[in-house]
Protein backbone atom coordinates (compact mmCIF):
# COMPACT_ATOMS: atom_id res chain seq x y z
CA UNK A 1 0.00 0.00 0.00
CA UNK A 2 1.14 3.71 -1.23
CA UNK A 3 0.00 6.78 1.19
CA UNK A 4 0.54 10.17 0.55
CA UNK A 5 1.78 12.30 2.51
CA UNK A 6 1.80 15.73 0.06
CA UNK A 7 -0.39 17.90 -0.96
CA UNK A 8 -3.36 16.32 -3.19
CA UNK A 9 -2.48 16.06 -6.24
CA UNK A 10 -5.21 17.74 -8.77
CA UNK A 11 -7.11 14.49 -9.79
CA UNK A 12 -7.02 13.51 -6.05
CA UNK A 13 -8.08 16.55 -4.97
CA UNK A 14 -11.05 16.60 -7.20
CA UNK A 15 -12.15 13.03 -5.89
CA UNK A 16 -11.63 14.76 -2.43
CA UNK A 17 -14.50 16.67 -2.73
CA UNK A 18 -16.74 13.20 -3.07
CA UNK A 19 -14.49 11.34 -0.31
CA UNK A 20 -12.74 13.56 1.40
CA UNK A 21 -9.10 13.74 1.03
CA UNK A 22 -7.81 10.55 3.06
CA UNK A 23 -8.10 10.23 6.16
CA UNK A 24 -5.10 12.12 6.70
CA UNK A 25 -4.56 15.82 6.47
CA UNK A 26 -2.29 16.58 3.53
CA UNK A 27 0.70 18.33 5.14
CA UNK A 28 2.79 20.29 2.60
CA UNK A 29 6.87 20.32 2.48
CA UNK A 30 7.63 22.07 5.70
CA UNK A 31 4.66 21.22 7.99
CA UNK A 32 5.66 17.46 7.02
CA UNK A 33 9.50 17.93 7.68
CA UNK A 34 8.37 19.99 10.89
CA UNK A 35 6.82 16.53 12.30
CA UNK A 36 9.80 14.59 10.27
CA UNK A 37 12.52 16.49 12.28
CA UNK A 38 11.12 16.62 15.54
CA UNK A 39 13.52 17.83 18.11
CA UNK A 40 13.84 15.11 19.82
CA UNK A 41 12.48 12.78 18.04
CA UNK A 42 9.92 10.36 19.61
CA UNK A 43 10.30 6.62 20.16
CA UNK A 44 9.01 4.57 17.68
CA UNK A 45 6.91 2.37 19.81
CA UNK A 46 5.41 -0.98 19.76
CA UNK A 47 5.81 -2.20 16.09
CA UNK A 48 2.67 -3.34 14.20
CA UNK A 49 1.47 -7.11 15.20
CA UNK A 50 1.65 -8.13 11.38
CA UNK A 51 5.24 -7.49 11.17
CA UNK A 52 7.89 -9.61 10.96
CA UNK A 53 11.23 -9.49 13.28
CA UNK A 54 12.98 -8.20 9.71
CA UNK A 55 10.25 -5.82 9.04
CA UNK A 56 10.41 -4.43 12.79
CA UNK A 57 14.23 -4.26 12.98
CA UNK A 58 15.49 -0.70 13.04
CA UNK A 59 18.81 -2.36 11.80
CA UNK A 60 20.25 -0.83 8.72
CA UNK A 61 21.35 -4.71 8.08
CA UNK A 62 17.95 -5.79 8.41
CA UNK A 63 16.92 -2.77 5.46
CA UNK A 64 19.76 -4.53 3.46
CA UNK A 65 18.10 -7.50 3.06
CA UNK A 66 15.58 -5.86 0.60
CA UNK A 67 17.44 -2.47 -0.32
CA UNK A 68 20.86 -3.65 -1.04
CA UNK A 69 21.96 -0.64 -3.28
CA UNK A 70 21.14 1.87 -0.84
CA UNK A 71 22.95 0.01 1.96
CA UNK A 72 26.03 -0.82 -0.17
CA UNK A 73 26.23 2.78 -0.89
CA UNK A 74 25.18 4.35 2.53
CA UNK A 75 28.12 2.07 4.45
CA UNK A 76 30.63 3.57 2.05
CA UNK A 77 29.47 7.18 2.96
CA UNK A 78 30.40 9.52 5.78
CA UNK A 79 26.65 9.16 7.12
CA UNK A 80 27.59 6.06 8.03
CA UNK A 81 30.22 7.06 10.21
CA UNK A 82 28.56 10.06 12.00
CA UNK A 83 29.17 8.31 15.01
CA UNK A 84 33.37 8.22 14.71
CA UNK A 85 35.73 8.96 17.36
CA UNK A 86 36.21 12.89 16.67
CA UNK A 87 32.45 12.86 17.92
CA UNK A 88 32.75 9.92 20.55
CA UNK A 89 35.81 11.22 22.87
CA UNK A 90 33.91 14.72 22.85
CA UNK A 91 30.79 13.08 23.97
CA UNK A 92 32.73 11.39 27.22
CA UNK A 93 33.14 14.90 28.27
CA UNK A 94 29.67 15.70 28.41
CA UNK A 95 26.49 15.32 29.75
CA UNK A 96 23.49 14.10 28.67
CA UNK A 97 21.46 17.51 27.96
CA UNK A 98 24.89 18.69 26.31
CA UNK A 99 25.29 15.20 24.12
CA UNK A 100 21.93 14.68 23.58
CA UNK A 101 22.39 18.72 21.16
CA UNK A 102 24.80 17.06 19.07
CA UNK A 103 23.34 13.98 18.28
CA UNK A 104 20.32 15.35 17.21
CA UNK A 105 22.09 15.19 14.21
CA UNK A 106 24.64 12.44 14.66
CA UNK A 107 22.64 9.87 15.73
CA UNK A 108 19.18 11.50 15.80
CA UNK A 109 16.31 8.04 16.65
CA UNK A 110 15.25 8.49 20.42
CA UNK A 111 16.42 4.59 20.51
CA UNK A 112 20.06 5.45 19.50
CA UNK A 113 20.49 7.92 22.42
CA UNK A 114 18.93 5.45 24.75
CA UNK A 115 22.00 3.34 24.00
CA UNK A 116 24.60 6.03 23.98
CA UNK A 117 23.27 7.16 27.43
CA UNK A 118 23.74 3.49 28.48
CA UNK A 119 27.15 3.23 27.44
CA UNK A 120 28.18 6.54 28.91
CA UNK A 121 25.94 6.47 32.46
CA UNK A 122 24.42 9.13 31.59
CA UNK A 123 21.51 9.45 34.30
CA UNK A 124 18.38 9.21 32.41
CA UNK A 125 19.66 6.18 30.36
CA UNK A 126 16.47 3.61 30.22
CA UNK A 127 16.18 1.02 33.11
CA UNK A 128 14.60 -1.61 30.70
CA UNK A 129 16.62 -3.40 28.15
CA UNK A 130 16.12 -1.98 24.46
CA UNK A 131 13.16 -3.98 22.92
CA UNK A 132 13.76 -6.61 19.96
CA UNK A 133 13.74 -4.57 17.23
CA UNK A 134 16.88 -2.40 18.22
CA UNK A 135 20.54 -4.20 17.44
CA UNK A 136 22.79 -3.13 20.00
CA UNK A 137 25.05 -1.38 17.96
CA UNK A 138 22.54 0.95 16.48
CA UNK A 139 24.08 4.01 18.87
CA UNK A 140 27.24 3.60 16.78
CA UNK A 141 25.49 3.17 13.64
CA UNK A 142 25.51 6.57 12.12
CA UNK A 143 22.95 8.30 10.49
CA UNK A 144 21.28 5.05 9.82
CA UNK A 145 18.53 4.25 7.07
CA UNK A 146 15.35 4.38 10.31
CA UNK A 147 16.60 7.62 11.21
CA UNK A 148 15.57 9.30 7.67
CA UNK A 149 13.07 7.00 6.66
CA UNK A 150 11.29 5.67 9.61
CA UNK A 151 8.65 7.56 12.24
CA UNK A 152 6.53 5.21 14.49
CA UNK A 153 7.49 2.05 12.71
CA UNK A 154 6.39 3.39 9.42
CA UNK A 155 8.19 3.76 5.99
CA UNK A 156 8.17 7.18 4.57
CA UNK A 157 9.98 7.71 0.97
CA UNK A 158 10.25 9.93 -2.21
CA UNK A 159 7.46 9.47 -4.99
CA UNK A 160 8.34 5.99 -6.28
CA UNK A 161 9.70 5.59 -9.62
CA UNK A 162 8.52 2.44 -10.99
CA UNK A 163 5.11 0.47 -10.07
CA UNK A 164 5.52 -1.26 -6.96
CA UNK A 165 3.07 -4.33 -5.91
CA UNK A 166 -0.02 -3.97 -3.65
CA UNK A 167 0.37 -5.77 -0.42
CA UNK A 168 4.56 -5.25 -0.02
CA UNK A 169 6.68 -5.52 3.30
CA UNK A 170 6.42 -3.12 6.13
CA UNK A 171 2.82 -2.36 5.63
CA UNK A 172 4.11 -0.04 2.84
CA UNK A 173 5.05 3.24 2.55
CA UNK A 174 4.15 6.89 2.85
CA UNK A 175 5.45 9.12 -0.08
CA UNK A 176 6.38 12.76 0.36
CA UNK A 177 7.68 15.14 -1.86
CA UNK A 178 9.66 16.57 1.38
CA UNK A 179 12.49 13.79 0.55
CA UNK A 180 13.30 15.20 -3.11
CA UNK A 181 13.42 18.66 -1.45
CA UNK A 182 16.53 20.55 -0.67
CA UNK A 183 14.87 21.73 2.86
CA UNK A 184 15.14 17.73 3.74
CA UNK A 185 18.64 18.29 4.54
CA UNK A 186 18.85 21.69 6.14
CA UNK A 187 17.83 19.99 9.33
CA UNK A 188 21.33 19.20 9.88
CA UNK A 189 23.01 21.22 7.22
CA UNK A 190 21.52 24.67 8.04
CA UNK A 191 21.52 26.08 11.36
CA UNK A 192 18.40 28.08 12.08
CA UNK A 193 18.41 32.27 12.06
CA UNK A 194 19.34 32.35 15.70
CA UNK A 195 21.89 29.75 15.53
CA UNK A 196 25.54 30.46 16.39
CA UNK A 197 27.58 32.93 14.23
CA UNK A 198 31.07 34.45 13.68
CA UNK A 199 31.19 37.83 12.25
CA UNK A 200 27.82 37.92 12.07
CA UNK A 201 27.67 34.59 9.41
CA UNK A 202 25.88 31.54 10.51
CA UNK A 203 28.29 28.67 11.34
CA UNK A 204 26.28 26.12 9.41
CA UNK A 205 24.83 28.18 6.20
CA UNK A 206 24.73 25.48 3.35
CA UNK A 207 20.96 25.61 2.48
CA UNK A 208 20.77 28.94 2.49
CA UNK A 209 24.41 29.44 0.46
CA UNK A 210 22.13 27.01 -2.06
CA UNK A 211 18.98 29.40 -2.21
CA UNK A 212 20.97 32.52 -2.85
CA UNK A 213 22.72 30.37 -5.90
CA UNK A 214 21.65 30.12 -9.67
CA UNK A 215 21.19 25.91 -8.53
CA UNK A 216 17.95 27.10 -6.92
CA UNK A 217 16.24 29.06 -9.43
CA UNK A 218 13.51 27.16 -11.08
CA UNK A 219 14.59 25.81 -14.39
CA UNK A 220 16.53 23.27 -16.40
CA UNK A 221 19.90 24.73 -14.62
CA UNK A 222 18.12 23.44 -11.13
CA UNK A 223 20.20 21.68 -8.68
CA UNK A 224 18.74 20.07 -5.73
CA UNK A 225 21.20 18.64 -2.50
CA UNK A 226 19.89 15.64 -3.51
CA UNK A 227 20.70 15.68 -7.22
CA UNK A 228 24.32 16.29 -6.97
CA UNK A 229 24.72 14.67 -3.87
CA UNK A 230 22.18 11.74 -4.38
CA UNK A 231 22.21 11.50 -7.94
CA UNK A 232 19.61 8.70 -9.96
CA UNK A 233 18.94 8.53 -5.95
CA UNK A 234 22.00 6.89 -5.29
CA UNK A 235 22.87 7.12 -1.35
CA UNK A 236 26.51 8.06 -2.25
CA UNK A 237 26.82 12.16 -0.68
CA UNK A 238 30.26 12.30 -1.43
CA UNK A 239 31.56 15.92 -0.68
CA UNK A 240 34.83 17.37 0.18
CA UNK A 241 36.43 13.82 1.74
CA UNK A 242 36.16 12.37 -2.24
CA UNK A 243 38.82 13.68 -4.78
CA UNK A 244 36.47 13.01 -7.67
CA UNK A 245 33.41 14.97 -6.72
CA UNK A 246 35.99 17.92 -5.57
CA UNK A 247 37.67 18.35 -8.66
CA UNK A 248 34.12 18.90 -10.26
CA UNK A 249 33.36 21.37 -8.09
CA UNK A 250 36.04 23.94 -9.00
CA UNK A 251 38.52 25.19 -12.18
CA UNK A 252 41.95 26.50 -11.37
CA UNK A 253 43.87 28.96 -13.65
CA UNK A 254 47.54 29.75 -13.27
CA UNK A 255 48.89 33.07 -14.98
CA UNK A 256 52.22 34.95 -14.41
CA UNK A 257 52.75 38.19 -14.80
CA UNK A 258 56.66 40.05 -15.40
CA UNK A 259 56.46 43.29 -12.89
CA UNK A 260 60.01 43.73 -14.08
CA UNK A 261 63.53 43.66 -13.25
CA UNK A 262 63.48 39.95 -12.01
CA UNK A 263 59.94 40.19 -10.53
CA UNK A 264 57.14 38.41 -10.98
CA UNK A 265 53.42 37.46 -9.77
CA UNK A 266 51.69 34.28 -10.17
CA UNK A 267 48.01 34.72 -10.39
CA UNK A 268 45.82 31.12 -9.37
CA UNK A 269 42.35 32.00 -10.66
CA UNK A 270 39.86 29.72 -8.97
CA UNK A 271 35.95 29.42 -10.11
CA UNK A 272 33.58 27.69 -8.26
CA UNK A 273 32.21 25.99 -11.30
CA UNK A 274 30.30 22.75 -9.27
CA UNK A 275 29.27 23.30 -6.15
CA UNK A 276 26.05 24.19 -5.52
CA UNK A 277 26.89 26.32 -2.71
CA UNK A 278 30.33 28.12 -1.01
CA UNK A 279 33.68 26.57 -1.82
CA UNK A 280 33.84 24.93 1.02
CA UNK A 281 30.62 25.43 2.36
CA UNK A 282 32.12 25.05 6.12
CA UNK A 283 34.64 26.48 8.78
CA UNK A 284 35.97 22.51 8.81
CA UNK A 285 38.12 21.93 5.63
CA UNK A 286 40.54 23.51 3.52
CA UNK A 287 41.65 24.30 0.49
CA UNK A 288 45.68 24.53 0.77
CA UNK A 289 47.22 26.55 -2.71
CA UNK A 290 51.18 25.96 -2.92
CA UNK A 291 52.87 28.07 -5.25
CA UNK A 292 56.19 25.81 -6.00
CA UNK A 293 59.13 27.95 -8.72
CA UNK A 294 61.44 25.15 -10.02
CA UNK A 295 64.79 26.11 -11.73
CA UNK A 296 68.70 24.50 -12.04
CA UNK A 297 68.81 24.73 -7.92
CA UNK A 298 65.53 22.09 -7.66
CA UNK A 299 61.84 22.81 -6.00
CA UNK A 300 61.24 26.07 -4.01
CA UNK A 301 58.43 26.53 -2.43
CA UNK A 302 56.84 30.54 -3.00
CA UNK A 303 54.10 30.46 -0.85
CA UNK A 304 50.84 28.95 0.78
CA UNK A 305 47.67 30.19 0.71
CA UNK A 306 44.22 28.84 1.95
CA UNK A 307 40.51 28.68 0.54
CA UNK A 308 38.25 28.48 3.61
CA UNK A 309 36.71 29.97 6.30
CA UNK A 310 39.51 30.33 8.80
CA UNK A 311 38.51 30.61 12.38
CA UNK A 312 40.58 30.31 15.90
CA UNK A 313 40.14 27.07 17.51
CA UNK A 314 37.48 28.61 20.34
CA UNK A 315 35.55 29.82 17.23
CA UNK A 316 35.51 33.41 18.24
CA UNK A 317 37.56 35.01 16.23
CA UNK A 318 37.63 35.16 12.17
CA UNK A 319 40.81 35.22 10.61
CA UNK A 320 40.08 35.38 6.70
CA UNK A 321 37.15 34.26 5.19
CA UNK A 322 37.99 32.93 1.37
CA UNK A 323 35.62 30.98 0.82
CA UNK A 324 34.31 31.18 -3.11
CA UNK A 325 30.30 31.13 -3.45
CA UNK A 326 28.61 29.41 -5.84
CA UNK A 327 29.61 30.60 -9.51
CA UNK A 328 31.68 33.18 -7.95
CA UNK A 329 35.28 33.34 -8.86
CA UNK A 330 38.65 34.30 -6.39
CA UNK A 331 42.32 35.21 -7.22
CA UNK A 332 45.14 34.29 -5.26
CA UNK A 333 48.53 36.17 -5.90
CA UNK A 334 51.63 35.14 -5.16
CA UNK A 335 55.11 37.63 -5.78
CA UNK A 336 58.31 36.08 -6.57
CA UNK A 337 61.90 36.45 -8.02
CA UNK A 338 63.68 34.53 -10.59
CA UNK A 339 66.44 35.12 -12.83
CA UNK A 340 66.79 34.10 -16.32
CA UNK A 341 64.51 32.22 -18.45
CA UNK A 342 64.93 28.33 -17.63
CA UNK A 343 62.21 28.03 -14.61
CA UNK A 344 58.52 27.61 -14.11
CA UNK A 345 55.77 28.07 -11.37
CA UNK A 346 53.68 24.82 -10.27
CA UNK A 347 50.44 25.43 -8.08
CA UNK A 348 49.97 22.33 -5.71
CA UNK A 349 46.22 21.78 -4.44
CA UNK A 350 45.67 20.04 -1.56
CA UNK A 351 42.50 19.33 0.29
CA UNK A 352 42.35 19.02 4.27
CA UNK A 353 38.79 17.95 4.74
CA UNK A 354 39.15 17.90 8.60
CA UNK A 355 41.72 21.27 8.99
CA UNK A 356 39.60 23.11 11.79
CA UNK A 357 39.28 19.25 13.65
CA UNK A 358 42.73 18.41 13.60
CA UNK A 359 43.73 22.06 15.10
CA UNK A 360 41.29 21.44 17.81
CA UNK A 361 42.02 17.89 18.30
CA UNK A 362 46.15 18.59 18.56
CA UNK A 363 45.35 21.43 21.12
CA UNK A 364 43.62 18.73 23.01
CA UNK A 365 45.98 16.28 22.77
CA UNK A 366 48.10 18.09 24.47
CA UNK A 367 46.49 19.03 27.66
CA UNK A 368 45.32 15.35 27.78
CA UNK A 369 46.44 15.09 31.32
CA UNK A 370 42.95 16.79 32.14
CA UNK A 371 40.97 14.44 30.05
CA UNK A 372 38.93 11.25 31.88
CA UNK A 373 41.19 8.37 30.61
CA UNK A 374 38.97 6.51 28.30
CA UNK A 375 38.79 9.76 26.27
CA UNK A 376 42.63 9.89 25.02
CA UNK A 377 42.76 7.19 23.16
CA UNK A 378 39.97 7.90 21.38
CA UNK A 379 40.80 11.41 20.37
CA UNK A 380 44.31 9.91 19.40
CA UNK A 381 41.91 7.85 16.55
CA UNK A 382 40.41 10.76 16.04
CA UNK A 383 43.19 12.85 15.07
CA UNK A 384 45.15 10.41 13.06
CA UNK A 385 41.60 9.75 10.93
CA UNK A 386 41.37 13.68 10.67
CA UNK A 387 45.13 13.37 9.31
CA UNK A 388 44.69 10.46 7.07
CA UNK A 389 41.69 12.16 5.29
CA UNK A 390 44.39 14.77 3.67
CA UNK A 391 45.16 14.82 0.06
CA UNK A 392 46.67 16.35 -3.47
CA UNK A 393 43.93 17.35 -5.55
CA UNK A 394 45.46 18.81 -8.60
CA UNK A 395 48.21 20.49 -10.28
CA UNK A 396 48.71 23.14 -12.33
CA UNK A 397 51.75 24.96 -14.84
CA UNK A 398 52.64 28.30 -15.73
CA UNK A 399 55.90 28.53 -17.74
CA UNK A 400 58.27 31.75 -17.60
CA UNK A 401 58.16 32.60 -21.10
CA UNK A 402 55.13 33.60 -23.56
CA UNK A 403 53.47 36.26 -20.60
C1 LIG B 1 11.42 -7.84 3.55
C2 LIG B 1 11.93 -6.84 2.62
C3 LIG B 1 12.08 -5.41 3.12
C4 LIG B 1 12.69 -4.96 4.28
C5 LIG B 1 13.32 -5.78 5.40
C6 LIG B 1 12.64 -3.54 4.21
N1 LIG B 1 12.03 -3.12 3.05
FE1 LIG B 1 11.63 -1.23 2.49
N2 LIG B 1 10.58 -1.86 0.89
C7 LIG B 1 10.49 -3.17 0.47
C8 LIG B 1 9.70 -3.21 -0.75
C9 LIG B 1 9.40 -4.47 -1.54
C10 LIG B 1 9.27 -1.90 -1.04
C11 LIG B 1 8.41 -1.42 -2.20
C12 LIG B 1 9.15 -0.57 -3.15
C13 LIG B 1 10.28 -1.26 -3.81
O1 LIG B 1 10.09 -2.32 -4.42
O2 LIG B 1 11.42 -0.74 -3.68
C14 LIG B 1 9.87 -1.07 0.00
C15 LIG B 1 9.76 0.31 0.06
C16 LIG B 1 10.50 1.12 0.90
C17 LIG B 1 10.58 2.57 0.81
C18 LIG B 1 9.83 3.46 -0.18
C19 LIG B 1 10.64 3.65 -1.44
C20 LIG B 1 10.05 4.74 -2.30
O3 LIG B 1 9.97 4.55 -3.53
O4 LIG B 1 9.70 5.80 -1.76
C21 LIG B 1 11.45 2.99 1.77
C22 LIG B 1 11.86 4.41 2.07
C23 LIG B 1 11.90 1.80 2.48
N3 LIG B 1 11.31 0.70 1.92
C24 LIG B 1 12.79 1.84 3.53
C25 LIG B 1 13.12 0.73 4.28
C26 LIG B 1 13.98 0.80 5.46
C27 LIG B 1 14.59 2.08 6.01
C28 LIG B 1 14.08 -0.46 5.95
C29 LIG B 1 14.81 -0.91 7.20
C30 LIG B 1 14.52 -0.18 8.44
C31 LIG B 1 13.31 -1.33 5.06
N4 LIG B 1 12.76 -0.56 4.08
C32 LIG B 1 13.19 -2.71 5.20
C33 LIG B 1 11.06 -4.24 1.12
C34 LIG B 1 11.68 -4.23 2.36
C1 LIG C 1 22.87 20.85 13.07
C2 LIG C 1 23.46 19.55 12.98
C3 LIG C 1 24.71 19.24 13.79
C4 LIG C 1 24.86 19.35 15.16
C5 LIG C 1 23.83 19.84 16.18
C6 LIG C 1 26.20 18.89 15.45
N1 LIG C 1 26.84 18.51 14.29
FE1 LIG C 1 28.73 17.76 14.13
N2 LIG C 1 28.55 17.73 12.11
C7 LIG C 1 27.42 18.11 11.40
C8 LIG C 1 27.70 18.05 9.99
C9 LIG C 1 26.72 18.40 8.88
C10 LIG C 1 29.05 17.65 9.86
C11 LIG C 1 29.83 17.48 8.58
C12 LIG C 1 30.60 18.72 8.29
C13 LIG C 1 31.50 18.59 7.12
O1 LIG C 1 31.62 17.51 6.55
O2 LIG C 1 32.13 19.59 6.79
C14 LIG C 1 29.55 17.43 11.22
C15 LIG C 1 30.83 16.99 11.52
C16 LIG C 1 31.32 16.81 12.80
C17 LIG C 1 32.61 16.28 13.12
C18 LIG C 1 33.66 15.83 12.12
C19 LIG C 1 33.39 14.45 11.66
C20 LIG C 1 33.80 13.38 12.62
O3 LIG C 1 32.96 12.47 12.85
O4 LIG C 1 34.92 13.41 13.12
C21 LIG C 1 32.74 16.28 14.49
C22 LIG C 1 33.93 15.84 15.32
C23 LIG C 1 31.50 16.82 15.02
N3 LIG C 1 30.65 17.12 13.97
C24 LIG C 1 31.25 17.00 16.36
C25 LIG C 1 30.06 17.55 16.87
C26 LIG C 1 29.83 17.81 18.28
C27 LIG C 1 30.82 17.54 19.40
C28 LIG C 1 28.56 18.34 18.38
C29 LIG C 1 27.83 18.82 19.62
C30 LIG C 1 28.53 19.84 20.37
C31 LIG C 1 28.02 18.40 17.03
N4 LIG C 1 28.95 17.92 16.14
C32 LIG C 1 26.75 18.87 16.73
C33 LIG C 1 26.20 18.46 11.93
C34 LIG C 1 25.96 18.71 13.26
C1 LIG D 1 20.27 11.28 5.18
C2 LIG D 1 18.98 10.68 4.99
C3 LIG D 1 18.90 9.30 4.38
C4 LIG D 1 19.47 8.13 4.83
C5 LIG D 1 20.41 7.95 6.00
C6 LIG D 1 18.99 7.08 3.97
N1 LIG D 1 18.17 7.60 3.01
FE1 LIG D 1 17.11 6.56 1.63
N2 LIG D 1 16.54 8.30 0.74
C7 LIG D 1 16.78 9.56 1.25
C8 LIG D 1 16.30 10.54 0.32
C9 LIG D 1 16.40 12.05 0.49
C10 LIG D 1 15.74 9.83 -0.78
C11 LIG D 1 15.12 10.45 -2.05
C12 LIG D 1 16.21 10.95 -2.98
C13 LIG D 1 15.69 11.66 -4.21
O1 LIG D 1 14.48 11.74 -4.38
O2 LIG D 1 16.52 12.12 -5.00
C14 LIG D 1 15.87 8.41 -0.46
C15 LIG D 1 15.39 7.37 -1.23
C16 LIG D 1 15.35 6.03 -0.80
C17 LIG D 1 14.65 4.95 -1.48
C18 LIG D 1 13.89 5.06 -2.79
C19 LIG D 1 14.89 4.77 -3.88
C20 LIG D 1 14.39 4.85 -5.29
O3 LIG D 1 15.17 4.46 -6.17
O4 LIG D 1 13.27 5.30 -5.54
C21 LIG D 1 14.87 3.80 -0.74
C22 LIG D 1 14.34 2.41 -1.04
C23 LIG D 1 15.71 4.17 0.38
N3 LIG D 1 15.98 5.52 0.30
C24 LIG D 1 16.18 3.28 1.33
C25 LIG D 1 17.21 3.58 2.22
C26 LIG D 1 17.96 2.60 2.96
C27 LIG D 1 17.75 1.11 2.92
C28 LIG D 1 18.88 3.29 3.71
C29 LIG D 1 19.97 2.75 4.61
C30 LIG D 1 20.91 1.81 4.01
C31 LIG D 1 18.65 4.70 3.46
N4 LIG D 1 17.67 4.83 2.53
C32 LIG D 1 19.34 5.75 4.10
C33 LIG D 1 17.39 9.85 2.45
C34 LIG D 1 18.09 8.95 3.22
C1 LIG E 1 20.13 13.87 10.69
C2 LIG E 1 21.17 14.77 10.21
C3 LIG E 1 21.53 14.80 8.74
C4 LIG E 1 20.69 14.86 7.64
C5 LIG E 1 19.17 14.86 7.62
C6 LIG E 1 21.54 14.94 6.49
N1 LIG E 1 22.86 14.94 6.87
FE1 LIG E 1 24.46 15.02 5.63
N2 LIG E 1 25.73 14.80 7.24
C7 LIG E 1 25.34 14.78 8.56
C8 LIG E 1 26.51 14.63 9.40
C9 LIG E 1 26.52 14.60 10.93
C10 LIG E 1 27.63 14.54 8.54
C11 LIG E 1 29.10 14.39 8.93
C12 LIG E 1 29.57 13.00 8.80
C13 LIG E 1 30.99 12.86 9.32
O1 LIG E 1 31.90 13.48 8.74
O2 LIG E 1 31.17 12.15 10.31
C14 LIG E 1 27.09 14.64 7.17
C15 LIG E 1 27.86 14.58 6.01
C16 LIG E 1 27.38 14.86 4.72
C17 LIG E 1 28.19 14.94 3.53
C18 LIG E 1 29.67 14.61 3.42
C19 LIG E 1 30.50 15.85 3.58
C20 LIG E 1 31.97 15.67 3.48
O3 LIG E 1 32.63 16.25 4.35
O4 LIG E 1 32.49 15.04 2.56
C21 LIG E 1 27.36 15.29 2.49
C22 LIG E 1 27.75 15.53 1.04
C23 LIG E 1 26.02 15.39 3.03
N3 LIG E 1 26.07 15.12 4.39
C24 LIG E 1 24.90 15.71 2.29
C25 LIG E 1 23.59 15.58 2.76
C26 LIG E 1 22.42 15.70 1.92
C27 LIG E 1 22.43 15.99 0.45
C28 LIG E 1 21.34 15.49 2.74
C29 LIG E 1 19.87 15.49 2.36
C30 LIG E 1 19.44 14.46 1.42
C31 LIG E 1 21.84 15.25 4.08
N4 LIG E 1 23.21 15.30 4.04
C32 LIG E 1 21.04 15.03 5.19
C33 LIG E 1 24.05 14.89 9.03
C34 LIG E 1 22.90 14.87 8.24
C1 LIG F 1 25.60 21.80 -8.08
C2 LIG F 1 25.91 20.65 -7.25
C3 LIG F 1 25.73 20.75 -5.75
C4 LIG F 1 24.61 21.14 -5.05
C5 LIG F 1 23.28 21.68 -5.61
C6 LIG F 1 24.92 20.95 -3.65
N1 LIG F 1 26.20 20.50 -3.50
FE1 LIG F 1 27.15 20.05 -1.77
N2 LIG F 1 28.89 19.77 -2.77
C7 LIG F 1 29.03 19.75 -4.14
C8 LIG F 1 30.43 19.54 -4.46
C9 LIG F 1 31.01 19.45 -5.86
C10 LIG F 1 31.13 19.42 -3.24
C11 LIG F 1 32.63 19.21 -3.02
C12 LIG F 1 33.35 20.53 -2.92
C13 LIG F 1 32.98 21.34 -1.69
O1 LIG F 1 33.22 20.86 -0.57
O2 LIG F 1 32.45 22.45 -1.86
C14 LIG F 1 30.12 19.56 -2.18
C15 LIG F 1 30.38 19.50 -0.82
C16 LIG F 1 29.41 19.42 0.17
C17 LIG F 1 29.67 19.17 1.58
C18 LIG F 1 31.05 18.94 2.16
C19 LIG F 1 31.52 19.93 3.19
C20 LIG F 1 32.10 21.23 2.74
O3 LIG F 1 32.55 21.99 3.66
O4 LIG F 1 32.12 21.62 1.55
C21 LIG F 1 28.45 19.15 2.21
C22 LIG F 1 28.19 18.92 3.69
C23 LIG F 1 27.43 19.42 1.21
N3 LIG F 1 28.05 19.59 -0.01
C24 LIG F 1 26.07 19.50 1.46
C25 LIG F 1 25.13 20.00 0.55
C26 LIG F 1 23.77 20.33 0.86
C27 LIG F 1 23.12 20.15 2.21
C28 LIG F 1 23.20 20.85 -0.28
C29 LIG F 1 21.81 21.45 -0.47
C30 LIG F 1 21.47 22.56 0.40
C31 LIG F 1 24.21 20.79 -1.32
N4 LIG F 1 25.36 20.29 -0.78
C32 LIG F 1 24.03 21.21 -2.64
C33 LIG F 1 28.04 19.93 -5.06
C34 LIG F 1 26.74 20.36 -4.77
Amino acid sequence: MIRIAHACLLPILLLSFLAGCGDKAAPDVETFLARHWADPLPPQGKPPAAFSPLEASLAPQACAQCHAAQHADWQGSLHSRTMGPGLRWQLMLMNQEQGNRCLRCHAPLAEQKALVALELGWPNAPKQPPPDFVPADLGHGGLVCAACHVRGHERFGPPPRGKVAAGGPHGGFTVSEAFTDSRFCAHCHQFPEDGPRLAGKLQEDTWAQWAASDYAQEGPGRQTCQSCHMPERRHLWRGIHDPEMTRRAIDVQLKLADLGDGRYEAVATVRNTGAGHHFPTYMVPKVELAFVRHDAGGAHELGRQLIGWQVDTGITREIADTRIPAGAMREFRQPFAALGTDWRVELVVRVLPGEHYERIFRDSLARADQLPAAAVPVLREALSNVEAARYELLRVEARSIAN
